[in-house]
């Protein structure tokens, strides 16, 4: 090559000779030339007190387990599943779908194949291992995977042939009346381990009489993944985001360091951790969060059956009219609709009011309730007011694990609700109508989302301008055939978006934690105006890439697997 393409290439790719790159192409994979020996595992394992677990699908797991298969509560169980370092909490993300040849792991298989299952994970317990395993990743040019909960619905917690740092083990809770940071006491805040379930937050932030913003969901990690994407709860327009209440995180970076990130301290890094994507910047141990004093709250359940989609059509159009209904109180609520095989659906709207008393939250949604009973094909099956302390409203014990699901989301503005109700129900009717078993609409915006507007995050702005996040889920059964599979994942652009487009107008955002990996133009739909500057942020901090995942920051350099670059 003459001294003038060196330097083409040089000026296109950045690439400097005397700089630290990795080798071109792909990461070290069983076989590979540069894959760690044996001996080279046992002496990493060594390092790290024999914490490197062989990973293993949940199928595999099940069926040897000591004592005989678990049961189906165990393998729906995602508290059970956590004791699997190779377990995620939806069986497809599991499978490796995108394998040259596929390689599955079913319920019951009498074959498996490791599927996009890691191959060892480090249950890591102190700082040293992460960082332990940080190094050995880099050295090797491993393909890295970081798990809390594997909550994750695009699968980012797990990829094929990867190495798993797995920070389940990190529990450590500590509430402070004063967290000072730089020369400013910033009040009380918790700080949780990126292990930490959200069950176990509620039930420490009750013993502590303080209040915490995360969602009611038992096993996902308010400090891990759910922060990083942003983080939504029904406590939201009373408290906003988690990510806004975010005010320092402890996380080991690339080169292995441990670094405390917050508003002084990396205040670069801080603005990418909050909102910029999880699992993009390195490993974070602990993050803490603002805490609020422990408050009161009515929970609200109101189920309704449909007969038909015109009926639940027109539902969902009374529905849109009174989306603004428990804004008197900041109160958030999902309106989940649920296809059932006749056509009708049951509808359900789920809120948590705060403050409220039960009397003035069954006022404020009698208007509502009234109005869908008086609509042909709806019937008012339950509806429930329960008060009392928050946390114990949004305390689940566990969460049904084990299914098959996709899913696309996008924001929509409280003008596209005040413009056309109506245009909510043709959406659902031609949802439903072609076949969507789940759609949820995630009202969660307003109120402190939208005040907090100028803080300095990665949060998508979408999230400042929204009333909601609609976001549909899409499923298989386990007999589902490759093609039946494939057409599933594909359902969300091809058939859904278009139509969702309606009402969320077409450069609309959406929620990277609550996305699809197939999203064509990730960069702006999950960080709008962002990406320029998480971009910068990911080369200071990860120069090589050591941490990609779909859809994440600097994903666009990498194949889908994060296995070679593009
Ligand atoms: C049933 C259900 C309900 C949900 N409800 C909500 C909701 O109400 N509000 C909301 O905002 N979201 C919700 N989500 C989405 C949720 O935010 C994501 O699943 C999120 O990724 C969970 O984070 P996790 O760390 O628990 O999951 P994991 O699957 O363990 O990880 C998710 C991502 O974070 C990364 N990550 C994990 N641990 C670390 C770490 N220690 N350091 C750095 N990166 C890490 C992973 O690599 C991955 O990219 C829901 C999801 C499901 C399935
Ligand atoms: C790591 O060491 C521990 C303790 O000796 C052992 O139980 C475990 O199987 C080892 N891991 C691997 C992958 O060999
Ligand atoms: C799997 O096997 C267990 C134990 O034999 C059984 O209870 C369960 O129903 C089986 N599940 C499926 C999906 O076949
Ligand atoms: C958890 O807390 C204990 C006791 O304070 C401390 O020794 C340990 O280092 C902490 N672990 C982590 C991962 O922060
Ligand atoms: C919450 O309600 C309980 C029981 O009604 C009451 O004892 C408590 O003082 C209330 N807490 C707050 C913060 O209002
Ligand atoms: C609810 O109570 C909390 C805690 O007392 C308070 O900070 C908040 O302003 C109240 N919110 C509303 C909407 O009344
Ligand atoms: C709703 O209906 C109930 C029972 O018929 C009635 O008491 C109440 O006044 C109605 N509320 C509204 C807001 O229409
Ligand atoms: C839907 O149900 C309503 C109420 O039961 C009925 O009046 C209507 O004819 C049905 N529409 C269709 C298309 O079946
Ligand atoms: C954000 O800052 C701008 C410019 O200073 C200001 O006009 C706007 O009112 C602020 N918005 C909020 C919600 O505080």
């Amino acid at each position: 090559m003459n001294s003038l393409a060196v330097s083409l290439i040089l000026l296109l790719f950045g690439v400097s000779p005397s700089s630290c790159t990795p080798p071109e192409g792909c990461r070290n994979v069983p076989g590979s030339a540069g894959y760690p020996s044996p001996a080279s595992w046992t002496a990493f394992n060594a390092t790290i007190f024999g914490r490197l677990i062989e990973a293993v699908p949940t199928p595999k797991y099940c069926a040897d387990l000591p004592g005989g298969p678990c049961t189906d509560a165990q393998w729906s169980s995602a508290l059970f599943r956590s004791q699997n370092p190779g377990s995620m909490v939806s069986d497809n993300v599991e499978q490796g779908y995108d394998l040259t040849p596929p390689s599955l792991c079913l319920k019951n298989a009498t074959t498996c194949g490791q599927g996009d299952v890691p191959l060892y994970s480090v249950e890591a317990e102190m700082v040293e291992d992460v960082q332990a395993a940080v190094k050995f990743a880099s050295a090797h040019n491993l393909r890295v995977a970081i798990k809390a909960s594997g909550h994750d619905v695009p699968g980012r917690s797990t990829a094929p042939h990867s190495l798993l740092i797995r920070t389940r083990n990190f529990r450590n809770l500590s509430f402070t009346d004063n967290l000072v940071v730089g020369s400013q006491d910033l009040g009380p805040a918790v700080t949780v381990g990126t292990g930490v379930f959200n069950r176990d937050l509620f039930q420490a932030a009750k013993a502590n009489g303080r209040f915490v913003l995360a969602t009611g969901v038992a096993t996902i990690c308010a400090g891990a993944g759910y922060v990083q994407g942003a983080g939504h709860s029904p406590l939201s327009p009373q408290f906003g985001l988690a990510a806004d209440n975010a005010l320092e995180f402890k996380i080991v970076v690339a080169s292995g360091e441990l670094l405390t990130v917050n508003s002084v301290s990396h205040p670069d890094l801080f603005y990418a951790l909050r909102g910029g994507g999880a699992g993009s910047w390195g490993v974070i141990v602990s993050t803490t969060f603002k805490t609020f004093p422990a408050l009161n709250g009515t929970s609200v359940s109101i189920v309704l059956a449909t007969s038909n989609t015109t009926a639940t059509s027109a539902l969902a159009s009374l529905h849109a009219q009174h989306v603004f209904d428990l804004d008197p109180v900041r109160g958030g609520h999902y309106l989940i609709v649920t296809q059932n095989a006749d056509g009708g659906s049951t509808v359900i709207l789920s809120g948590k009011l705060p403050n409220a008393s039960a009397a003035r939250s069954k006022a404020l949604l009698a208007p509502f309730v009234n109005a869908s009973t008086a609509l042909p094909g709806v019937t008012l099956l339950s509806q429930g007011y329960t008060y009392g302390d928050i946390n114990d409203a949004l305390f689940v014990a566990d969460d049904t694990a084990g299914g098959n699901v996709v899913a696309g989301s996008r924001f929509i503005t409280p003008d596209a609700y005040r413009q056309s109700p109506e245009a909510f129900g043709s959406v659902y009717q031609e949802l439903l109508d072609a076949g969507s078993p789940l759609i949820l609409e995630i009202v969660v915006g307003g109120g402190a989302v939208a005040d907090n507007t100028n803080i300095s995050s990665a949060v998508h702005p979408g999230w400042r301008t929204a009333k909601s996040l609609f976001f549909i889920a899409n499923q298989w059964e386990a007999s589902a055939s490759l093609d039946e599979i494939d057409a599933v994942r594909k359902q969300f652009q091809t058939q859904q978006l278009p139509i969702l487009e309606r009402i969320s107008g077409p450069n609309a955002g959406s929620y990277s934690n609550e996305g699809d990996i197939s999203e064509p133009n990730f960069m702006t739909t999950y960080y709008g105006p962002n990406y320029a500057t998480l971009s910068a942020t990911k080369a200071q901090y990860d120069p090589n890439d050591l941490f990609i995942v779909a859809m994440g920051v600097g994903s666009e350099r990498w194949d889908r697997l994060g296995l070679c670059r593009a």
